[in-house]
């Protein structure tokens, strides 16, 4: 299994996606700052590995920091972590767990050395790491149930190892059944404007011999309404109070049409991915990134000179469309409120 993002002697190493499927090549980063461009430029992607990088950067910014003014540091690095990308609450849990283990330190010995502080919060930010890679195993376990042999998945994005600590979410369930000997195949979306399913899910499946095959997001309704689809799953950015899923642009288009030709629809996320102060996806923040992506094609103009496009990069499935939300603690079904409730 390909390490999306380690940590190695004080710095962070992590997988380019942007250079895959056609190189395999990995950065280095040794300050902070690169970190946070890492996950601004999608050098690294996908909510638990942006909560991850997060709390990465975060500990190497305060590694790098002198002792006098590392608590001052501290708060500094951690909001500009928090001005990167919007929508993954992961984020914002990753940084939310950093400040918590940093007050616990600090509160606990307020003579604490530097060295101490330091150790503690690059050890919690391995932990998040740790517990994603196990969170999402579990995840394969409670979800590969829901996968019969001969089944035909389709998923949009990427929701694998490269969007996590490792194994995925999404993906994770799917490797699940396959490793059990079930026969599947997945239809992989290719995920417009930045073909994270063309690009990245298409290569996890393709190393991994799991039988997939690639489609334009626009044919997946014939595909559903031809009955060449049994199941949907996708992972999720952030999950509202009341079930209400944000993820990739385009999953809110697939969860209507999963609904209108009678197929399960399924979400998996780790509990990490749980807003539980969002009561309704409507509170969900999304990105807006720049225009090119959609008026460019590998960096050729597609679109007329001076012509404008939108880019919202996630949508928000609302909880009627959803058939059950896989989480490391078992499977939310309706009504999504008492059952996250309960285990959130
Ligand atoms: O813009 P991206 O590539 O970060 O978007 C990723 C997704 O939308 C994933 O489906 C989501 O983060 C779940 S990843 C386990």
């Amino acid at each position: 299994m390909i390490k999306t993002i380690s940590w190695a002697s004080g710095t962070v190493v992590m997988i380019d996606q942007r250079a895959l499927p056609h190189e395999e090549r990995y950065i280095t980063c040794r300050k902070y700052q690169e970190v946070i461009t890492a996950i601004n430029d999608m050098i690294i992607r996908g909510a638990p590995a942006v909560g991850i990088a997060a709390a990465m950067g975060i500990a190497l910014g305060v590694l790098n920091s002198p002792g006098e003014r590392m608590k001052e540091d501290f708060y500094r690095i951690c909001d500009a972590f928090s001005q990167t990308r919007p929508t993954a609450v992961n984020l914002f849990w990753a940084i939310d767990r950093m400040k918590s283990r940093s007050e616990k330190e600090f509160m606990s010995t307020p003579h604490m050395k530097a060295d101490a502080v330091k150790k503690a919060l690059t050890e919690e930010a391995l932990r998040i790491l740790e517990e994603d890679i196990r969170a999402n195993r579990r995840m394969g376990a409670h979800g590969k149930h829901l996968i019969k042999d001969g089944d035909t998945i389709l998923t949009h994005c990427n929701a694998g190892a490269l969007a996590t600590g490792g194994y995925g979410t999404a993906l994770g369930v799917i490797r699940a059944a396959h490793t059990e000997g079930k026969k599947i195949h997945v239809l992989v979306d290719e995920t417009r404007p930045l073909l994270q399913g063309a690009r990245l899910t298409a290569w996890e499946m393709k190393n991994e011999g799991i039988p997939a095959t690639l489609i334009t997001d626009s044919m997946a309704g014939s595909f559903m309404k031809r009955g060449m689809v049994n199941l949907v799953i996708v992972g999720a950015d952030r999950i509202a109070a009341n079930g209400d899923v944000a993820n990739k642009i385009g999953t809110y288009s697939l969860a209507v049409l999963a609904g209108e030709n009678g197929i399960p629809f399924y979400v998996a996320a780790p509990i990490s991915t749980i807003d539980c102060y969002a009561k309704t996806g409507d509170e969900t923040p999304i990105e807006e990134r720049k225009a090119e992506e959609v008026l460019e094609f590998h960096g050729t103009k597609i679109a007329p000179e001076g012509f404008n496009a939108y880019n919202p990069a996630f949508d928000v499935t609302p909880k009627q469309y959803i058939t059950a939300i896989i989480t490391e603690k078992g499977i939310i079904t309706a009504p999504f409120g008492k059952g996250i409730k309960d285990l959130a």
